[in-house]
Parts: structure tokens; C-alpha cells; sequence
């Protein structure tokens, strides 16, 4: 468990979106390995946030991957737009695509990493025939909607159960998975997390909303990293 690589993806669903290119420059220069781009129809959501165009302009201020979380429905059309805005990982919901594998193939082909999401309350049958062609499983310990929920508690032993499918599979041969979780990630609970099999950590309003005094977006982000070392 130490050897994993662990890896931090903040949420632009906290972020000043007034001011999105600066803010993504920041978390960035912070330490963020990922960019987390939370994508909302109002139909599979309850809300609604930003599309491909966004994704672009995103792509033109960092380096760091984009992960691209699509909580719409349906899925292709708009999976294969984020691909050519920029997007590096794409991962749907099982539940919104018509045909699961096709929409995996689909963002494969399209030369991104691909990924399923599972909300709290989905079970992970939707796993059995695509372990072989998933670069990420997504769980969510919120409800997906929106930022600054709290993290639900049961969450950890679905973690741990994603981890031994996936670790099973890598050691039958099979390709590495990341493992991610997403929504009320906090410094104090991401070690809890880590310790259940996680190795990638979405968090918003932990991240856009450390206040200055505490090292601003580093601050949290250094934070971050120490809780994972004890972990
Ligand atoms: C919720 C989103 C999350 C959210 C996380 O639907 O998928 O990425 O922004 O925000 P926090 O970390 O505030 O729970
Ligand atoms: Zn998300």
C-alpha cells in the first residue's frame, strides 16, 4: 500500500469561474496532478455547469491532465467533444450510457484514458465484463451534483471492495487501474480514505476554499500530501 502513487485532482466546481484561468494556473502551480472538470446536463443532475468550449480554453492555461467527470446523459456525442477540446481521462456514469462498452471504446479510440463512475447507492456489477478496459474507477462519496457536500461514511468499505477487484485483476496480468474518490474529501478523512484503497483524491471545496493565511491552495495541497504519508 505504501508504493502507490497518490494523487491529488481539484475540482473546478469550487473554483471562481469568473476568473477559471487563473484559477487552474494556480491549483497547478499549488501541486494538483489532475484537473477535475465537472461536467452537469440538469437532466442526469440537478444542475448544470460547463461543456466543451470551457474544456479548451482550460487546455490552453495547464499542463497537467484533464479529468473529465461527465455526469450527462446521454453520454457519446458529448464524451467525443471532450476528447477534441483536450481532455486526457473521461469517465461516465454506468447508468446514463445506453451501451456501457461501446462509450468505453468509444473514449478510447478517441486516444483518452476511460472510466466509470459509480454513485454511493450503485452497485459494481457494471464492472464485471469491463475490467479490461477501464484506465479509472470513480467513486462517489457524495451525491454527484454539487461541491461542498459531506463525505458519506460508506464510501470506505465500497473503496475497499473496488481496491481488491482491481488489484486481483493486476495480478491476473490485467492493465493498472486508478482508483478515485470524489466528493467531501477533506485533509481530515483523505488518510482514512488512502488506507481503504484509494490512490486519486478529488477535492473542491477543501482546495478553492482554504482561506489565504493557511498557505492558500498549496497550503491544503501540502496537506494533503502529508496525511497520505501516514497513510
Ligand atoms: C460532485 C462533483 C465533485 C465535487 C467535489 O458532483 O462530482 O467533483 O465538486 O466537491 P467537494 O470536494 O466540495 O465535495
Ligand atoms: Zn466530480
Amino acid at each position: 500500500m505504501k508504493s502507490r502513487n497518490f494523487r491529488i485532482a481539484p475540482s473546478i466546481l469550487s473554483a471562481d469561474f469568473a476568473r477559471l484561468g487563473e484559477e487552474v494556473r494556480a491549483i497547478e502551480t499549488a501541486g494538483a496532478d489532475l484537473v477535475h472538470f465537472d461536467v452537469m446536463d440538469n437532466h442526469y443532475v440537478p444542475n448544470l455547469t460547463v461543456g466543451p468550449m470551457v474544456c479548451e480554453a482550460v487546455r490552453r492555461c495547464v499542463s497537467v491532465p484533464i479529468d473529465v467527470h461527465l455526469m450527462v446523459r446521454p453520454v457519446d456525442r458529448l464524451a467525443a467533444d471532450f476528447a477534441k477540446a483536450g481532455a486526457n481521462l473521461i469517465t461516465f456514469h454506468p447508468e446514463a450510457s445506453e451501451h456501457i462498452d461501446r462509450t468505453l471504446s468509444l473514449i478510447r479510440e478517441s486516444g483518452c484514458k476511460a472510466g466509470l463512475v459509480f454513485n454511493p447507492a450503485t452497485p459494481l456489477h457494471h464492472l464485471d465484463h469491463v475490467m479490461d478496459r477501464l484506465d479509472m474507477i470513480l467513486l462517489m462519496s457524495v451525491n454527484p451534483g454539487f461541491g461542498g457536500q459531506s463525505f458519506i461514511a460508506s464510501t470506505l468499505p465500497k473503496i475497499a471492495a473496488v481496491r481488491a477487484r482491481i488489484d486481483a485483476h493486476v495480478a491476473a496480468g490485467g492493465q493498472p487501474i486508478w482508483l478515485e474518490v470524489d466528493g467531501g474529501i477533506k485533509i481530515d478523512n483523505i488518510g482514512a480514505v488512502a488506507r481503504a484503497g484509494a490512490d486519486t483524491f478529488v477535492a473542491g471545496s477543501a482546495v478553492f476554499g482554504a482561506p489565504d493565511p493557511d498557505g492558500g491552495y498549496r497550503g491544503v495541497i501540502s496537506r494533503f500530501r502529508e496525511a497520505l504519508r501516514d497513510a
